[in-house]
Parts: C-alpha cells; sequence; structure tokens
C-alpha cells in the first residue's frame, strides 16, 4: 500500500489538513480533506488578531479527522506543515498557553514603528540583510508589541519562559508536546530578523527591533527532521520532516524550481512567487528578497510581490457590501457588462503592499457614474486582481528578473475563468492552472516526503492537464485600462494623506 503523508495547510481564514498517497512514481495524490474556517477579530480599524489556541485546536482536529477517513495513522509516514506567515504569536514556554492574541500579518498596529524605524535611516541595512523593507507586515514590530502589551513579559522573554514564534513554530510546539521550539528558514525569513545569507538570527536586528533572541525558535531546512509529533497526539510518533511558509510551499507545489519560474495564489491576499535562483536579487522596485525553499542543501530564492487584498474584495463583495450571495455570481455579473464603465476598485482595505507600501492608504471605488451598480462593483473588483498582478510583473521586470514564459496561479478565484482571461490580457502573459488547485498543501507533503527520504527531489509528477488563458487584448484597450487603474490608485494615496 502507498504512504501517505499528512499536510496541514493553516491558512489566514482557515485550517485544512489532506492526506496525500505517495505512489510508486513518485507522485502525490490528495485522498482525503478536512477544513474549518477561522474567525477574525478587529479589536480596532487596522487591526487584525486571530485565538491561537483556535488555530491549534482546529489543527488537531482537522489533522485527526484526516487521519481517520484515510484509514488510521498506521499508514502515515511523514507530516508536513505550511502556514499564513508573517502573523506572531506569543506563548508560555511551560504551559503552551498562548499570552495574547495573534497578530495577523494584514495588522497595521505597528505602521508608527516602522515609520519612525525608517525615518531614523534603518532601511537600507534591514533591506540589505534580510530583503525586505520596512513595514508593519513582518513579524518583528508584531513581536515587540506582543511583549510590550502582556505584563512582565520582557522580563520572562529574557528569562526563556516565553516563546515567540510565527504560526508554524506556533503548532510545531503544540504538535511535539512542547518539545520542539523551531521555524523553517522561508519562515524566518518574513520576520525582519533573519539574514537572508546565513539563515540564521542576526543579533543587531533582534536589538534594532526589540526581539529578544532567546525567545525565538530554531530556524530549519524546509525539509528533513524538524520534530516529532507527541505520540498521544495521533496514537503514533509522526516525524514532521516538512515546512514552509504558505506561498513557498505553492512554489514547490507548482514544481517553480528554476530561476525564472513564477506562481502567484489569489488567496485572502495575493502572493507572487518569482524563483531567481541560488543567489539572493535586491529589489530596487520595492518588491520583497526572500527565501523560495532551502532543502538538502539546494537553495532557492525568490522575488515576491504581496498584494494584501484579493479573494477579500470580492469576501467584502458578499458579506460587507452584499451584492452577491456567493463568490462563485461573481463571473456572471462582470461578464454581464461589456466594459467596466470607468469603475475601479482599489481594494487597499489594509494598506496597500508592493509595489506601493502605503500601509495608512486605504480602499478606493472611483469613477461612479449614476448607472454604476453592482456588477460594476464585481467587476473592479475582479478587474483588480489583474491590475494588482501587472504592478507586480513590471516591478519584477524592473528588478531585471527573466520574462516569464506562463505565469502559474491557484487559489479560490481562480476558478473564475473570466478573471484568469483578465489576468492573461493584463499581464500580456499565459496564465496557467493546475488541474489540482491545492498547491500549497501538495508543496508541505512534497517538502515531507523528501525530508523524509521517500522521494529524490522536490520534481512535481503529478501531469494533470492544466487550464490555460492565452493573451488576447490589444495594446490601445490594455493601455486605457491601465491608465483608469493608475489614477485610481493615486486617488487611494491622496485619501490617506
Ligand atoms: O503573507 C501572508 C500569507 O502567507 C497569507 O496567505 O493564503 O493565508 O492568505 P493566505
Amino acid at each position: 500500500m502507498d504512504p501517505l503523508i499528512l499536510s496541514l495547510d493553516q491558512g489566514t481564514t482557515s485550517t485544512r489538513a489532506v492526506a496525500f498517497a505517495l505512489t510508486g512514481g513518485g507522485s502525490l495524490t490528495p485522498v482525503a480533506v478536512s477544513q474549518i474556517e477561522l474567525a477574525q477579530h478587529y479589536p480596532h480599524p487596522g487591526w487584525v488578531e486571530h485565538d491561537a489556541a483556535e488555530i491549534w485546536a482546529a489543527a488537531l482536529q482537522t489533522c485527526r479527522e484526516v487521519v481517520d477517513k484515510a484509514g488510521g495513522v498506521a499508514r502515515f509516514a511523514a507530516m508536513g506543515l505550511t502556514n499564513q506567515r508573517e502573523t506572531a504569536v506569543v506563548w508560555d514556554a511551560a504551559t503552551g498557553e498562548p499570552l495574547h492574541r495573534a497578530i495577523v500579518w494584514q495588522d497595521r498596529r505597528t505602521a508608527e514603528t516602522t515609520r519612525a524605524l525608517a525615518a531614523a535611516g534603518h532601511e537600507p541595512k534591514v533591506q540589505a540583510a534580510t530583503g525586505l523593507i520596512l513595514d508593519p507586515y513582518f513579524s518583528a514590530t508584531k513581536f515587540a508589541w506582543l511583549l510590550d502589551a502582556v505584563p512582565g513579559a520582557r522580563a520572562r522573554a529574557a528569562r526563556g519562559e516565553i516563546r515567540l514564534g510565527t504560526v508554524d513554530a506556533w503548532l510545531i510546539d503544540r504538535l511535539s508536546g512542547g518539545r520542539a521550539h523551531v521555524t523553517d528558514a522561508t519562515n524566518a525569513a518574513r520576520t525582519s530578523l533573519m539574514d537572508l545569507d546565513t539563515l540564521a538570527w542576526r543579533g543587531d536586528l533582534c536589538e534594532l527591533f526589540g526581539v529578544p533572541e532567546p525567545a525565538l525558535p530554531r530556524i530549519h531546512a524546509c525539509a528533513g527532521p524538524l520534530a516529532t509529533t507527541a505520540a498521544e497526539i495521533f496514537g503514533k510518533a509522526l516525524p514532521v520532516t516538512g515546512a514552509a511558509g504558505d506561498q513557498q510551499a505553492a512554489l514547490v507545489g507548482h514544481g517553480a524550481l528554476k530561476a525564472g519560474d513564477a506562481k502567484i495564489t489569489y488567496g485572502t491576499g495575493a502572493f507572487l512567487v518569482a524563483n531567481v535562483g541560488d543567489r539572493p536579487v535586491p529589489s530596487s522596485a520595492r518588491l520583497l528578497g526572500t527565501l523560495g525553499y532551502v532543502a538538502d542543501g539546494a537553495r532557492a530564492y525568490a522575488l515576491e510581490g504581496s498584494i494584501f487584498s484579493a479573494g477579500s474584495a470580492i469576501q467584502w463583495l458578499r458579506d460587507g457590501l452584499k451584492v452577491i450571495d456567493e463568490s462563485r455570481q461573481s463571473e456572471a455579473l462582470a461578464k454581464s457588462l461589456p466594459d467596466n464603465g470607468g469603475v475601479y476598485l482599489v481594494p487597499g482595505f489594509t494598506g496597500l503592499g508592493a509595489p506601493w507600501w502605503a500601509p495608512d492608504a486605504r480602499g478606493a471605488l472611483t469613477g461612479l457614474t449614476r448607472d454604476a451598480g453592482p456588477a460594476h462593483f464585481v467587476r473592479a473588483a475582479l478587474e483588480s486582481l489583474a491590475y494588482q498582478t501587472h504592478d507586480l510583473l513590471d516591478a519584477l521586470k524592473q528588478d531585471g528578473a527573466p520574462q516569464l514564459s506562463v505565469l502559474k496561479v491557484d487559489g479560490g478565484v481562480t476558478a473564475n475563468a473570466w478573471a484568469m482571461q483578465f489576468v492573461a490580457d493584463i499581464c500580456e502573459v499565459v496564465v496557467e492552472r493546475p488541474a489540482y488547485q491545492e498547491m500549497t498543501a501538495l508543496g508541505a507533503a512534497r517538502l515531507a516526503a523528501f525530508g523524509a527520504g521517500l522521494i529524490d527531489d522536490l520534481e512535481a509528477r503529478e501531469d494533470a492537464a492544466p487550464a490555460r488563458w492565452i493573451p488576447r487584448m490589444d495594446d490601445a484597450e490594455r493601455g486605457r485600462l491601465l491608465r483608469g487603474w493608475r489614477a485610481a490608485v493615486r486617488a487611494a494615496m491622496i485619501a490617506a494623506d
């Protein structure tokens, strides 16, 4: 019988576990899945929190359900884990109790801190060391905020009584019964505290951000032995042999292993990750230098463009404006219009990410006329995915990245064929969506299989035919639409001033 790999994907809005069967040929086939939604907390404008205990409970429940559905733990050979990145968790080292709600990657509460650090001239040093710019998106200022908010936490952290970590570290700590305080290098790369060359914490940056190094987890490669689950969790100790931040896991899932390969995942946000090879490439176009993966000595670096609101714009249409009941209605509504009628949505709900990095920007809906209605809002939200993708690909070009032949896509919104055609048209690139959509969970499973020595490399071997969209819009039309978009982005920035 084929061995099974348990893959846990802890995302911003849900927690999902998938069991994959590893065939003799080395391809991974999903055999069971379980998913639980995650509550979002917005205590103040611009603040976003998760309950770390709820995350752990959901992780445990989904994993156990999947193990049961797949026929019990005996057939499972290894576990891989992937997660929403940057989200900061603080917990008691002895009891494993979270000491505060987790601060989610979208949270802007530390914008003043990063602004002050930038004004004091620290950005070039931080960017040279970590690849990251100064923005509240990353974990370091969130960790420091948590230590200041929890009474006595700073002193306790210095004594090793308190642990800090991103969601991978939190879950591995819980899975191992508190025995392993570890993170993988792709998650560590998102904290602003890890040196992108040496893949080790930087003492000077820990000092700059006010994060005590003893409270941070040990950094591991993405594949290989990271931890072992406590026997009581699944009824058998399972080796955790793969871990990566969700966007990096998706890169591996897509098999984007060569320089010049790129993927964009349209989830709550959207994240373009372009493989740039085995050396970090500094960005002068406000992209992020980051790690693709590190496994068995092989390293891939990446340039990344992070869009903070993608699928969340569609959720806002559904849950906020209530102009649609279900996300899948968006395709028919968008298609019902001959054009966008000059209406643009800049979904800066939690500020704007790359390449603008405007934490205080807010959403803008522009070009409204008296006949603008729900279909225009829906179309503008879908179009904004393509315009934002275009801006990231433009920044990649400015940074000298090789021209992409294909843009690999995944995530919920990619079910919308109209939106994918629009991405191909606006970005002038062939868009390819794999037949199996869970690239993040697949990537974590592949890392785990590789880390457990069950496969020899990370190459994708799942070969069902992908869906493809070929660009077909003329230049004049594309130029006109992009001019409208740029004007709308300017309006969102002005609104923030
Ligand atoms: O950087 C944040 C990202 O990792 C979150 O991804 O899929 O949970 O929205 P997702």
